[in-house]
């Protein structure tokens, strides 16, 4: 099929199929069944495979007991949602946000409340007032190329927000599963990173950090992880036994197997080659046919977010859009208060830089004759 009558799926942040390594997954596999099939094939404690912890902790100057791996990183925010909060709980959440985690929080009972971004991250004032004003029990907050928006939150937020927290008592949930994913720019230290360099009484101990395997390996291999204080993950793991009694041991011999080979920073090193060409086409064919649109300007990761000029009504613009064959989401969705009115999540890591430069052209042609209605 021609490009110009293909369907255009501009709405799931998958990973296209050739970012998977999947013959050194075979090797790792093979090797891990006949080397470690006692372990990995059998019931183990849920707080995961020490020696993927132990290589984590070393990633990630933390000690092993300070590292938990489970089933996906969604899965873990839930678990330690639950031990942190109780049904009625204020939780913060960035606006826009990741739309699961928003919808776990919320099937939990919890109120969750929105801090406005800004092109640097969270907006400093509106942050202070929520927090006087809700007491939250945790902000949950995606630092690096930000899903749904792209953005990053700057150094000087990072170093706030660990002050903030430590002065209102309540904990940091960072959720970082892009950071890797960095196409130019200069690299920020996680939220984790610079908390430990801290003293306990200048907000030390107040981070949980989450990342996964899911976008720089596979995504149904379902192995994440959460680094946080030991005690805190003590509990956390007898949550997860509770659910699941043991984590899948098999997907973690092989990413442990991965990673202790050496082959997980030249595996990013191939995905950020994928991905930046996609995000400079996106960039490059916003300007040239969406000029009256305003965008986030991501330096890595797997969305740009698109903000439709007020006078365009977004559900008409949708429709419209289908009709030429580009599906969007409803971005609604990543919106805690539902305030997704001109928003448009742009995820472009699974479509090719011809699809990517077609989708945008039709999406320009369509605004051009909204504007002129
Ligand atoms: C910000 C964020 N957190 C967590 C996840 C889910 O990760 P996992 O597959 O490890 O559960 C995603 C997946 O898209 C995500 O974007």
């Amino acid at each position: 099929m021609s490009l110009e009558n293909k369907t255009i799926y501009f709405t799931r942040g998958v990973p296209p199929v050739e970012a998977f390594p999947t013959q050194q997954l075979q090797e790792c596999a093979a090797t891990v069944l006949e080397e470690h099939s006692d372990t990995v094939l059998q019931y183990h404690p849920s707080i995961g495979y020490l020696p993927l912890r132990e290589w984590l902790a070393q990633r990630h100057a933390a000690q092993p007991q300070e590292v938990m791996v489970g089933n996906g990183s969604l899965e873990l925010q839930g678990f330690l949602a639950e031990l942190l909060t109780s049904p009625g709980d204020v939780v913060f959440v960035e606006k826009p946000s990741y739309d699961r985690a928003i919808t776990a929080f919320s099937k939990k009972g919890l109120e969750v409340v929105s801090v406005p971004l800004e092109g640097d991250g969270y907006r400093v004032d509106a942050l202070e007032a929520l927090v006087k004003e809700h007491h939250p029990k945790f902000f949950y907050i995606i630092p690096d190329f930000q899903n749904p928006s792209g953005i990053t939150t700057s150094q000087a937020k990072r170093e706030g927000l660990i002050k903030l927290a430590q002065q209102y008592d309540f904990w940091i949930l960072e959720d970082n599963p892009y950071r890797d994913l960095r196409y130019w720019g200069e690299e920020i230290p996680s939220i984790y990173s610079v908390q430990q360099a801290l003293t306990q009484d200048e907000g030390k101990g107040k981070v949980f950090f989450f990342s996964s395997f899911s976008k720089l390996l596979s995504p149904g291999m379902r192995v994440g992880y959460l680094i946080g204080p030991q005690d805190m993950l003590k509990k956390v793991a007898k949550i997860a036994e509770d659910a699941y009694i043991t984590p899948n041991m098999l997907s973690q011999g092989i990413v442990s197997d991965y990673c202790r080979r050496g082959w997980l920073e030249p595996g990013i090193d191939r995905l950020r080659n994928l991905y930046r060409p996609k995000l400079e086409t996106l960039i490059d064919a916003l300007e040239t046919h969406m000029p009256q649109a305003r965008w986030t300007k991501p330096e890595g990761g797997f969305y740009l977010s698109l903000y439709l000029p007020p006078e365009v009504d977004l559900e008409h613009f949708r429709d419209q859009a289908h009709e030429k064959g580009v599906v969007l989401s409803d971005g609604n969705g990543f919106f805690a208060d539902n305030d997704g009115d001109s928003f448009l999540r742009l995820p472009f890591c699974a479509l090719s830089s011809e699809e990517i430069r077609e989708a945008v052209k039709r999406l320009g042609l369509i605004m051009q004759a909204a504007n002129r209605e």
